[in-house]
């Protein structure tokens, strides 16, 4: 995702900003630029790619002497990922840098569009830097117009603005994304959306509040919070050690992703949905023309994100739906017509054999679609179409925030195809759009809801296994649970489909078997629950997950109250991917990198 860095002092500027923007490569990005102001003039540049990209093209670049600075890395959200979208953004006489979402700027930009100017970006972060000259031109001083443009913003965002009329300054406002603030022995300031650029450069920061705003120059830090009242900078000493810093105080990356999964998913919805209607202006209009059947293939996690879509297709899409392992069916001569969609889901975009099936379906001369997080890999350049997960880059080998937003996409694309077929009402889609507006902050992790999953689980190391059962699409959540628990901590686990219990597997429960009982309030709920009866009374040791209180279960944990049953679908996402987590770090596993596995599996 985005980053952000800053810098004012007497180094060479590109160089701090350029490293800058490398410690936070990490996080993943499309774009890339920076803009210095020197003696009165800019000098901006971006790039297309990696920062290599900017690096060549700012071989000749050099600062002497006091500058300032503002660099940028973009991860394409409003707009795809070309040079007129990085940042920073240009107005006459002002450049900005922006992380989040600015809710707001349709109206702002209608308005500004009025006044005359001239947009050169698809951008939300556009309309910042041309509302604050706008302001500049009726405000007495470049802070009252800073300030003013700010109060007008609505959303999520980190922001740092440079303008020649306060040319040792960097105005900066930070509302809902990170951002902080170093200094060093030097009288050195920088500005980054995470610790790593700072430490080696930096001996203490100023980690910013939400609503916090000012301004700073070669002799002032000037801070006022969110009722506008002055304060000081808190300043603590910055850590050394650039990996943990990385993992944002999380133990683990995979524990940093499954908290990331609200902001990663609003991603993954942002420009895509409207009131009525999901938008994918990314793929070609006559995709669905002539198709009657799809055909979704993966592997892992990616191939249950699948099965799960399924079920969303059949019901909501009417559109007759097939899953299949990609090691499977590339070898089982496979019956392929021309009127299939050919669906690949892929985290990596790189899996050998997911590729190998793609390679298949072309072959085949079928229409072929792929889901996946990284853009330019080996599917996005061989699909007739794709559709960006936005994740960002994920390093835990046990994928959570993948998953989650494969999941979102899929559902965005019921709807998409729900509307070409006419298979659900406008009224129904508005519904679901609706509910899909709500999943970032269903997917929060809560401190209660952590604090009783680790409690729970010093009571689930041991045991000869563990069933995690649902029934319909909780059925491959309850397959994704298990994959979870089994990659991390080295447990046996399996997923079942609740009413299948009783068809052989039942003849393992005893107190010293595990399971894991999804129990949706909204999705067939009393039939789940007597599945879970049947192995109760045969002494299993369950743990229900429900918004329901069940009486039965030996441990309880209980999610939120929901609508609908997607809502408890990601919930009860979020309460696996923390449970197998606990188990692993309790067990003392490594859990980024597990053994005998690995992110991404270019051998077949
Ligand atoms: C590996 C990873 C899994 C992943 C699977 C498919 O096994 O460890 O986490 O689900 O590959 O990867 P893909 O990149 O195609 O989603």
């Amino acid at each position: 995702m985005c980053g952000i860095v800053g810098y004012l002092g007497k180094k060479n500027t590109k160089e701090i900003l350029l490293s800058g923007l490398k410690e936070l490569e990490y996080r993943g990005y499309d774009s890339a630029g920076i803009a210095v102001l020197q003696n009165g003039n800019f000098s901006n540049y971006k790039a297309v790619g990696k920062l290599v990209n900017l690096e060549k093209k700012t071989k000749n670049f050099i600062t002497n002497g006091f500058a300032i600075g503002i660099g940028h890395t973009r991860w394409a959200t409003h707009g795809k990922p070309t040079e007129l979208n990085a940042h920073p953004h240009i107005g006459e006489n002002s450049y900005v840098v922006h992380n989040g979402i600015i809710e707001n700027y349709v109206e702002i930009k209608k308005d500004l569009k009025n006044d005359g100017v001239n947009f050169l970006s698809q951008t939300d972060t556009e309309v910042i830097v041309h509302l604050f000259e706008k302001n500049l031109k009726s405000e007495k001083s470049a802070f009252g117009a800073f300030k003013k443009t700010i109060s007008k913003l609505d959303g999520a965002y980190a922001i740092l603005l440079v303008t020649k009329s306060e040319n040792d300054t960097i105005f900066y406002a930070k509302h809902g994304s990170p951002m902080l603030f170093g200094v060093n022995a030097e009288n050195e300031k920088y500005f980054a959306s995470s610790d790593t650029p700072l430490i080696g450069q930096c001996s203490h920061v100023n980690y910013f509040e939400d609503g916090d705003y000012g301004y700073v120059s070669a002799s002032e830090i000037v801070i006022f919070d969110k009722n506008n009242i002055k304060k000081d900078a808190v300043l603590s000493a910055l850590s050394e050690n650039k990996l943990s810093a990385q993992k944002d105080g999380f133990r683990f990356f995979m524990e940093k992703e499954i908290y990331e999964q609200g902001e990663v998913i609003s991603d993954t919805l942002l420009g895509r949905i409207t009131e009525n209607e999901v938008i994918f202006d990314e793929i070609p209009k006559d995709l669905f023309d002539g198709i009657k059947e799809l055909k979704l293939c993966a592997c892992g996690t990616s191939y249950h994100s699948a099965l799960s879509a399924s079920y969303l297709f059949e019901r909501y899409s009417k559109i007759k739906t097939s899953v299949e392992i990609a090691s499977e069916f590339r070898y089982r001569e496979p019956i392929m017509s021309k009127d299939t969609l050919f669906v690949v889901i892929s985290q990596s975009g790189e899996t050998a054999d997911t590729l190998e099936t793609l390679k298949m379906a072309k072959n085949a001369g079928l229409k072929t679609l792929v889901i996946c997080n990284v853009d330019n890999s080996s599917m996005v350049r061989l699909a007739d179409a794709t559709i960006l997960t936005r994740a960002g880059i994920e390093k835990g080998v046990a994928s959570t925030k993948a998953f989650a937003t494969q999941i979102t996409v899929f559902w965005m694309l019921t709807l998409y195809i729900a509307k070409i077929k006419k298979s659900l009402s406008n009224k129904k889609i508005s519904r679901q759009i609706s509910l899909l507006r709500e999943v970032p902050s269903v997917v929060k992790v809560t401190n209660e809801m952590h604090e009783k999953i680790k409690r729970i689980s010093k009571r689930y190391l041991h045991g000869h296994g563990f069933f995690f059962i649902g029934r319909d699409i909780f059925f491959p959540l309850a397959l994704e649970g298990a994959l979870k628990l089994k990659e991390i901590s080295y447990l046996h686990a399996e997923g079942y489909p609740s009413g299948e219990m009783k068809h052989g597997p039942i003849a393992l429960a005893d107190p010293e078997l595990f399971t894991i009982a999804l129990l949706p309030e909204h999705l067939h709920f009393e039939k789940s629950k007597s599945n879970v009866e049947e192995l109760s009374a045969r002494d299993s040791t369950i743990c229900a997950i429900s918004a329901v209180e069940f009486e039965k279960a030996d441990d309880f944990i209980q999610i939120s109250k929901c609508k609908d049953y997607m809502l408890e679908f990601f919930e009860m996402m979020v309460v696996v991917q923390l449970l197998s987590l606990e188990i692993s770090i309790r067990l003392g596993n490594d859990v980024d990198m597990p053994r005998n596995l690995a992110k991404s599996v270019t051998v077949e």
